[in-house]
């Protein structure tokens, strides 16, 4: 099981995004749970604004401050998509020091969310997690970012972003020599704001510093990738048709994709043989 994780302390570079579409995206072949780790829920909104409301009135009693309070993830799973589920965020999250605190965790609180991948492991059959985290230094993030196997540093072109890279990067470095489980720096990927000089002199200064840690896929600004944030992203069990029309769209994503699953080696797919049924 990958536990994948768009990262970055700086907010506005696509974290959420690109986590809501390469769910969706890897949904295509393999099973996935998206967990949301971010008290605005924007990804929790992205994925569930199109689902009926019978539906949605689970995401008040399932979510990840429950899970956290439970100590169980699997009661607080819902489908949202086919191959696709969700533990859906809450505002209490930010809550979870003292969370923690409570629970007498006081030592190796930032390896707490390992437990629940031990869970989904035993459980689950799921081929990939992704973890949507929020734009901060925090416990919560420190925790956070050790549950990833394989970290995907998430900037946009602009200095900001770029800048707070090595800060987390350096994090990553410091859980990775703490932290008893392996992971993996898979690479940067990059989201053109500024498609202009700036942006590209940007562009320019990054491949030069780390070289084959970028991924040659460079995402774009688009309108419609922005309108996710406001109608919810297209679901592909309810509308087959708009799904596919924006997959199309989304063919930088899915280059992303391909590469990012090309730098994971062969993920085989517990779906393997069901998919094109
Ligand atoms: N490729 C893109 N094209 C257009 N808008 C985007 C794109 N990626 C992100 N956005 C927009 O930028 C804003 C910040 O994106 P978001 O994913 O929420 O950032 P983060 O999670 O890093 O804070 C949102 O309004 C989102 O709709
Ligand atoms: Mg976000």
């Amino acid at each position: 099981m990958n536990v994948l994780l768009f990262g970055n302390y700086k907010g506005g570079c696509s974290k959420t995004v690109n986590s809501v579409i390469m769910s969706n995206l890897l949904a295509e072949d393999y099973k996935v749970l998206f967990i949301d780790l971010d008290s605005q829920m924007n990804g929790t909104e992205m994925l569930t604004k199109k689902m009926e409301d019978t539906e949605k009135r689970q995401l008040s009693t399932k979510n990840i401050h429950q899970a956290i309070k439970q100590e169980d993830i699997l009661e607080n799973i819902v489908e949202v998509n086919e191959n696709l589920d969700l533990v859906p965020g809450h505002e209490k999250i930010n809550t979870f020091e003292r969370v923690m605190t409570e629970k007498k965790i006081y030592d190796n609180q930032y390896l707490f969310f390992k437990y629940f991948i031990e869970q989904l492991k035993t459980e689950r059959d799921y081929d990939f997690v992704i973890l949507d985290m929020s734009p901060s230094k925090s416990a919560l993030n420190i925790a956070v970012m050790a549950t990833a196997t394989h970290h995907i540093v998430t900037t946009t072109s602009e200095k900001l972003s770029v800048e707070m890279i090595d800060t987390y990067m350096n994090d990553i470095k410091a859980i990775q020599n703490k932290s008893p489980f392996e992971s993996e720096l898979l690479g940067i990927s990059v989201t053109m704001t500024d498609p202009y000089n700036a942006g590209k002199n940007m562009l320019q200064a990054m491949t030069d510093k780390y070289s084959n840690l970028l991924f040659d896929t460079v995402l774009k600004r688009k309108t419609q990738i922005n309108h996710y944030t406001m109608y919810g992203f297209p679901n592909r069990k309810q509308n087959g048709e708009l799904y596919a029309k924006d997959s199309v769209m989304l063919r930088l994503h899915k280059d992303l994709r391909d590469e990012i699953l090309a730098r994971l080696g062969n993920v085989t797919s517990s779906q393997a043989g069901d998919t094109n049924d």
